[in-house]
């Protein structure tokens, strides 16, 4: 074994070793794991500032890895456990305290990088996370349902709980449905009045949403009470009470015995639930080609209970004259019911069909219909 004199630091005391042969191999562990620890040095110190907090938690990483490294259990330092063996007797225990001090100093440098580092991350998140509960509070805008589509479900909740079913049906149809099925013949005058657009297949977008009259009846038959609510499509110019693409809701009932008074019973009762007890309705007659007799029907003004005066101006709604147009109707044409196979001497029915983009102006006082389809929030959001 050979020997040398050597100059250690320790606690700030100078302290003078022999150095042996394997002294020498500790020596250079901790100078490696010195080389190695260089750049974390000043972490020690808690001299931090200036890094990000990936670069913090990156360096903590990289420190891990140095900690595995030197005070792992394949570290050299483990590794140098096996010398003691090699060690004279007499000089084991000073060998051995040796190994240990170096053993610990390399422990507590990197411990104390560590805390700094974590005290540093901690420190930052918190910071990161800190909540300004004085803030006001960011308040999550609520959706809401369209003005028609409110419309339409009032409709629907009252005609269900008439007893009526729910029909829903194609938009694209054929001629025959759209037209013929419903009594109005190639060149009859109504197809005008009802142009649509057409497909280059022979189809056409439904005009109105009586073609769900034929529909329901054949799938169905009857008897049969069913409202279909929908969207329909015309040839109109836009304009403020004309829209190329509205939507009406269809009535039908067809039962043995059904008259003109089951019709005029069941628009009150439904126009009354809608707009209130004392609304009254009348019919003037009219002309569909698919009923017979056929009818206008309008109801007292919900705004000037049918007197034509609001807050002595004239109403606006019905334009002073206390009555609102709401759409047609009539008993169902022989011609439409043969249609469906359906014998017109056993049974009858009314129909009926309102829009309701006119109905939902009337009801919150727009002057124009077209505002209902621009999608302006600022619009739709004052109907809820
Ligand atoms: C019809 O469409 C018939 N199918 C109604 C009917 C059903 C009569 C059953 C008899 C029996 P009319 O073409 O009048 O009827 O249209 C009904 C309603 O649709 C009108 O009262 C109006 O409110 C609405 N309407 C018609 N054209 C437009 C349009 N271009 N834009 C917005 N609404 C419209």
């Amino acid at each position: 074994m050979s020997f040398r004199w050597l100059i250690t630091r320790k606690n700030n005391f100078r302290f003078l070793y022999f150095m042996s042969e394997e002294t020498k191999i500790i020596e250079q562990i901790r100078e490696n794991f010195e080389t190695d620890f260089a750049r974390f040095a000043h972490l020690q110190r808690g001299e931090i500032d200036g890094l990000s907090l990936d670069e913090v938690e990156n360096l903590l990483k990289e420190l891990g890895e140095l900690k595995i490294k030197h005070t792992g259990k394949k570290s050299e330092l483990a590794g140098s456990r096996k010398l003691i063996g090699r060690i004279a007797p007499e000089e084991k225990g000073a060998f051995g305290q040796f190994v240990q001090s170096v053993e610990r100093e390399i422990s507590t440098r990197i411990e104390e990088a560590e805390n700094s580092l974590k005290k540093f991350i901690a420190d930052a998140k918190i910071e990161r996370e800190r909540i300004d509960v004085t803030l006001p509070g960011t308040r999550t805008r609520q959706g809401h349902l369209h003005l028609l589509t409110i419309l339409r479900q009032r409709i629907e909740e009252i005609f269900v709980s008439l007893g009526y079913s729910i029909e829903d049906d194609r938009e694209i149809e054929t001629d025959y449905y759209n037209f013929d099925a419903l009594n109005i013949p190639e060149g009859h005058p109504a197809r005008e009045s009802q142009d649509t657009f057409y497909t280059t297949g022979g189809f056409a977008l439904r005009s109105q949403t009586s073609t769900v009259q034929i529909r329901a009846m054949e799938r169905r038959g009857v008897p049969l009470r069913i409202i279909a609510p929908g969207r329909v499509f015309r040839r109109d110019t836009p304009d403020p009470t004309h829209v190329p693409m509205f939507h009406q809701v269809e009535g039908l009932c067809v039962e043995k015995g059904i008259t003109m008074a089951h019709l005029k019973g069941t628009m009150l009762e439904f126009l009354r639930r809608l707009f209130g007890k004392e609304t009254k309705i009348r019919l003037r007659p009219s002309y569909f080609p698919f009923t017979e007799p056929s009818a206008e029907f309008d109801f007292s003004c919900f705004k000037c209970g049918g007197t034509g005066v609001f807050e002595t101006e004239r109403c606006r709604p019905c334009k002073g004259s206390g009555w609102i147009e709401l759409g047609g109707s009539g008993m169902v044409h022989p011609n439409v019911l043969r249609a469906c196979n359906v014998d017109p001497q056993e049974y009858s029915g009314f129909a009926f069909g309102l829009g309701l983009e006119r109905m939902c102006a009337l009801m919150y006082s727009l002057d124009d219909i077209r505002l209902m389809f621009e999608n302006d929030v600022r619009f739709l959001e004052q109907f809820r």
